[in-house]
């Protein structure tokens, strides 16, 4: 990335920006000790069920053989789009064939009820089938002549089995009434049965755990499966007999202590107590004007969604005590959720700094009306970057933890979500500080981040072949 030239920016305003740094710099003991803290807090999840971190039991019993077949229907509603895919898992090993389709999930719905959000999915989904002929011919209600589907629920749930899944609270913005506290599975499924839908709920995944088992059916190594994009959380297998929580988790599978589990951490919810990740006033901000403040506290400061609001805030502060843009109307500045992830990824391209200074002017003018000078264009670029890098860097604190915890020394770690793909910076920065906190020799890469493609459908038709198979 082209280093924007900081000697072209007058001295108070290098200052300033020397103290955003500041506030934004985690070094390398910083990283160190809150990767302590996250291996402390992934143990304390799975031996308390109130503990911080939820480490949730998922019930996915093993990773995929490779050798997997059938057609399922999967569902995945994320933070941003609601995707409806039909997977064909081919007898060649790991080969599968998808049809999917992309619906944006209307910014209403994310505060409106449940009934409007089943309902939703219910049309989509019949849209779906109809659209790709898909619709199995009529045979009344029996189970037998229906689809499997695999819902991919990008929240945290408490499971007893599978099919099973009591929202404990929304986050990424989100605030549906009627629906924590509740089995989303039984919720959709009565809207399903009420519209005579043909199709039966098999599983219910977490986007994580779809991301894990549908890269370990390609890659062996896989160890981790994460998701860097409206959200951030991670996903990996645990022997039963390091999950002391389990035998009170209400469950009436039967397990052997040596069998795996795909336990879904919800780390975004790491430090909601306060202790070791560095909040600066902006962070406290996103925090009180969230639908659920005092909750995910590390996926605030870490998140694609919560960057852009990072950097509008910063420009803010900025304009109030060094009247930076100082003719400029900045009303709409003021107004939260205006500035997308998208934008930093772009002020930050890989081009040169004139381009870099193109885009930021093109966003702050099309977003905000407002017309930058160039000091102030590069400035908007470097507070781009800062808080971009605290971002990755935070990331890493995640991932290291999870290596640590499982004691390995070197595997791959998949990464999903629609910013680790825009973010050309992401994966070097996050690679250079899993460095830092593992002490990996010089020039060695010994964590691998990958990213899979299809992820999400392709892990939710591979469970729902798993617990049919089982
Ligand atoms: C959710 C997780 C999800 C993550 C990434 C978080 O907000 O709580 O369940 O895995 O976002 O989508």
């Amino acid at each position: 990335m082209t280093i924007i030239n900081e000697e072209a920016i007058s001295g108070r305003v290098r200052e300033e920006i020397t103290k955003i740094k500041d506030l934004f710099a985690v070094d390398t003991f910083s990283l160190k000790r809150i990767t302590d803290h996250f291996v402390h807090q992934l143990e304390d999840g799975l031996t308390r069920h109130d503990a911080e971190i939820p480490m949730n039991i998922t019930w996915v019993p093993s990773f995929p053989t490779g050798r997997e077949t059938g057609r399922y229907l999967a569902i995945d509603m994320g933070g941003t789009n609601l995707r409806i895919c039909s997977v064909e898992l081919t007898s060649e090993r790991g080969g599968y064939s998808i049809t999917q389709d992309k619906y944006i999930l209307p910014a209403r719905l994310k505060r409106g009820t449940g009934d409007e959000l089943w309902e939703l999915v219910a049309d989509k989904l019949l849209d779906f089938l109809r659209k790709h002929d898909l619709l199995p011919p009529a045979k009344g209600e029996e189970e037998e002549g229906k689809l499997p589907l695999a819902f991919t629920f990008s929240y945290p749930v408490t499971q007893n089995h599978i099919r099973h899944g009591v929202l404990q609270r929304w986050t990424k913005g989100f605030d549906i009434r009627g629906v924590e506290g509740e089995d989303v599975v039984a919720q959709l499924d009565a809207v399903l049965q009420r519209r005579h839908i043909p199709v039966r709920i098999v599983a219910l995944v977490n986007d994580t755990v779809g991301t894990l088992i549908a890269s370990a059916y390609k890659n062996p190594d896989i160890r981790v499966g994460s998701i860097f994009g409206t959200g951030c959380n991670a996903a990996y297998m645990e022997r039963c007999s390091r999950i002391p929580k389990i035998a009170s988790s209400g469950s009436q599978a039967q397990f052997d202590e040596d069998s795996l589990i795909a336990i879904n951490c919800e780390y975004g919810a790491f430090d909601n107590n306060r202790r070791v990740l560095p909040r600066t006033t902006f962070d406290e901000d996103i925090d009180a004007s969230s639908a659920r403040p005092g909750q995910q506290t590390y996926e605030k400061m870490v998140a694609a969604m919560y960057l852009g609001e990072l950097l509008r805030l910063i420009l803010l502060h900025l304009h109030e005590s060094i009247g930076l843009f100082p003719d400029a109307d900045v009303s709409r500045l003021r107004e939260g959720g205006t500035m997308d992830a998208v934008s930093l990824s772009k002020m930050e391209t890989d081009g040169s700094e004139a381009v870099r200074m193109e885009e930021a002017k093109r966003i702050l003018q099309d977003a905000y009306g407002i017309d930058a000078t160039d000091e102030e264009l590069r400035m908007c670029c470097i507070l781009a970057e800062v808080v971009c890098a605290r971002a990755a860097r935070l990331y890493a604190c995640g991932i290291a933890a999870l290596c640590r915890k499982q004691g390995v020394e070197e595997c791959a770690v998949d990464v999903d979500g629609s910013a680790f793909e825009k973010y050309s910076q992401f994966r070097k920065r996050a690679i250079a500080a899993l460095a830092e906190i593992l002490d990996w020799p010089e020039n060695e890469e010994r964590v691998k981040l990958v990213s899979a493609e299809d992820g999400s459908g392709v892990g939710a038709a591979l469970i729902a072949a798993i617990i049919l198979n089982q």
